[in-house]
């Protein structure tokens, strides 16, 4: 709690421009100065990529995203664990509680598993992503879905629980999207092949016309 105060007085919030004076997150997180962080947002122990946008009223515990990345308004990524296979779930019996600690008994036990988000992907508004799972690059989570496993790249999935609903493109693109790297590659590079990001058929050809093999 007091790492969320300090973030509200923060001089990163001066010095970055696309940080919501709304936004919170604590001391273990990080974010490059082009990543925009929306209002309300809570963002905890993660990292977030360049170019990347997280949406207000979101929460990401324990979570790695990557460039040009965006997370929907009011997603929440890592809901934390409580254990199964002790008689009660209940966190009073293993951790520090305000309730009574005369039962408490410290376990090994992870209460956060961490979630990967690649780079290029869309989480629609109010997905849920449970804890543990990585979504790989290009995907795209459907709105109000709950993913519950790994997401292969460039695949749409949605649904409770969330299923693949298509692929982006076809298998050589993927291949060969995936080995550009895009995302990676710098800002000038960028600028200097902009019309490949408003080519509205994305073929082998259309690729290699920009970024010959
Ligand atoms: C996932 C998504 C991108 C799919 O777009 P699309 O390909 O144009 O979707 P379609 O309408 O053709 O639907 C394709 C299939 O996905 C299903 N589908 C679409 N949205 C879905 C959702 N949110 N949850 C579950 N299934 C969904 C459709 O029912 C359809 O299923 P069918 O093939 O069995 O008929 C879109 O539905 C979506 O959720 N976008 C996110 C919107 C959002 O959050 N915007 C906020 C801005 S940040």
């Amino acid at each position: 709690m007091r790492a969320y105060i300090k973030s509200v007085f923060s001089f990163r919030k001066i010095s970055h421009p696309l940080l919501s004076y709304f936004a919170f997150w604590t001391d273990n997180s990080g974010f490059d100065k082009s990543s925009e962080i929306r209002a309300m947002a809570v963002i905890n122990n993660s990292k977030i990529g360049k170019y990347t946008r997280i949406n207000s009223n979101c929460k990401l515990v324990h979570t790695e995203v990557g460039n040009f990345s965006a997370i929907g308004k009011g997603a929440i990524l890592g809901f934390g664990r409580h254990p199964l296979n002790y008689v009660s779930t209940h966190s009073i019996f293993y951790k520090k509680n305000k309730m009574r600690n005369d039962w408490m008994t410290p376990i090994e036990f992870e209460t956060n598993l961490p979630i990967k988000i690649g780079n290029d992907v869309w989480v629609g508004r109010d997905a849920k992503i449970m804890d543990g799972v990585t979504v790989g690059d290009g995907a795209v989570v459907a709105a109000g879905s709950i993913v519950t496993k790994n997401v292969p790249p460039y695949a749409i999935v949605g649904g409770i629980p969330a299923k693949l609903i298509k692929k982006r493109f076809p298998e050589d693109v993927i291949t060969r999207l995936l080995d550009l790297e895009w995302w990676n590659l710098p800002d000038e590079i960028i600028t200097k092949n902009k019309a490949f990001f408003n080519e509205p058929e994305l073929t082998i050809h259309t690729i290699n016309k920009y970024f010959p093999d």
